[in-house]
């Protein structure tokens, strides 16, 4: 028996299987197209480990899904592949049709039919749990009550559409087929491991870099900020006691605005590594243009996690960012692997020279 964790190469993904072999010992199957977004390295301290098994490929691919459910005879499928960007959703939202709409369609395909063949006691065991976001439920106002698992889905971004459209392929393959899902929604997360084209990790490696620190907008939209392993505690505990069906929001119930996320990093770098300049990073912020469609707010209503799985996160966001500064100063390595052409180009093409 195993469990299939596809996009494990991504940021949540990585994180949550080295969360896994950190708490138990059962196989995991790691699939993973490696866009430019999955990295073989977050896994390397696994690389020599028997227990996991990594296999390139797209969540697309049926006949590949179908080989790997029935070899590995997996009890669950978690399905954090997906193109996640928002801005390269607006630059070109093809590639999240395909991966999030088409690919959770093939393999919600596959997973149909390896579980309808399965005998009584696997079948009723079985569980796809699918990892979603807070950014289907749309905008906030700033005095709106956060969002709970019954606000109605209104994505506005192409990636929240897409990450929308799969929500309700899984919702009906429960409906309408019986197959034993779970859905979770999740608010911002932040860690190690987290790609710098997101704002955590771009603002650290550009303070770093002396290079400008962008600020889109006003900078007072407002993102609900959750350290990246309580996000995976919460995947683990859906897993376990979730009831099939069943929507489960995630959150820290730490809403910031952007300016004030990129004030704690540059004073938190101002004390651990300050600038040979002598001056404080907050000096290196410019304000640039805003994001199309720019969502104003999210906020997550976590009380039905908290109250009927028992689920609480450890860390707290001063806690949990003081962490993720201090893993990118000790991780060099790590950062120049992923600062590669590919990235510089990214970064040209949102940013400008
Ligand atoms: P990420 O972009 O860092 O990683 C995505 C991974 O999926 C990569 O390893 C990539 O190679 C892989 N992938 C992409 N297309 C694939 C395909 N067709 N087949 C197989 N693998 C493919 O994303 P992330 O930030 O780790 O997010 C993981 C999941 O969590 C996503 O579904 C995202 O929508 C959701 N989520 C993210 C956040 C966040 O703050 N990052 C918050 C809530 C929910
Ligand atoms: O809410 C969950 C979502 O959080 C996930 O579903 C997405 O996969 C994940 O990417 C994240 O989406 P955001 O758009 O909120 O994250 P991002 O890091 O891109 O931006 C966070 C905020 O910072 C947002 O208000 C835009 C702003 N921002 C971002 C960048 C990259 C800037 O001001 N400047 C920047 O350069």
């Amino acid at each position: 028996m195993a469990i299939l964790v596809t996009g494990g190469a991504g940021f949540i993904g990585s994180n949550f299987v080295l969360e896994w072999f950190a708490k138990g010992s059962e196989p995991v199957v790691v699939l993973d197209k490696l866009t430019y977004a999955g990295n073989p390295d977050n896994l390397a301290s696994l690389r020599e480990d028997e227990r996991l098994t990594f296999v390139r490929g797209d969540i697309g691919d049926r006949p590949l899904v179908a080989s790997l459910l029935a070899k590995h005879q997996v009890r669950a499928v978690l399905n954090f592949a997906a193109e996640s960007h928002v801005d390269r959703s607006i630059h070109g939202p093809g590639e999240f049709i395909q991966t999030n709409v088409v690919g959770t369609f093939e393999l919600l395909e596959a997973v149909r039919a390896y579980w309808t063949a399965l005998e009584a006691g696997p079948k009723e065991a079985f569980r796809f749990l699918h990892v979603s976001t807070d950014e289907v439920y749309g905008s906030l106002s700033d005095d709106a009550p956060a969002f709970t698992e019954t606000h109605q889905y209104q994505p506005n971004s192409p990636y929240s559409a897409s990450k929308a459209a799969s929500d309700h392929l899984v919702r009906a393959y429960h409906h309408t087929y019986g197959l034993p899902v779970l859905t979770t929604n999740c608010s911002n997360n932040y860690g190690p491991y987290h790609f710098p084209e997101k704002l955590i990790p771009l603002i650290l490696l550009n303070a770093l870099a002396g290079k400008p620190l962008p600020i889109y907008g006003d900078g007072k939209n407002v993102r609900d900020w959750l350290f990246v392993t309580d996000h995976c505690s919460a995947i683990r505990r859906v897993l376990e006691a979730g009831r099939p069906g069943e929507t489960y929001n995630v959150g820290g119930r730490n809403e910031m605005t952007n300016l004030e996320v990129v004030q704690t990093l540059c004073s938190i770098l101002d004390e651990l590594r300050p600038s040979q300049s002598g001056r404080s990073y907050w000096e290196q912020v410019h304000f640039v243009k805003d994001r199309p469609g720019h969502d104003r707010r999210y906020a997550i209503d976590a009380s039905l996690i908290e109250r009927e799985l028992g689920w609480l996160p450890a860390e707290t966001f001063q806690s949990g960012i003081r962490k993720t500064v201090e893993w990118y100063l000790s991780h060099p390595e790590w950062v120049q692997g992923v600062v590669s052409g590919a990235y510089r180009e990214w970064v040209t093409k949102q940013y400008g020279s």
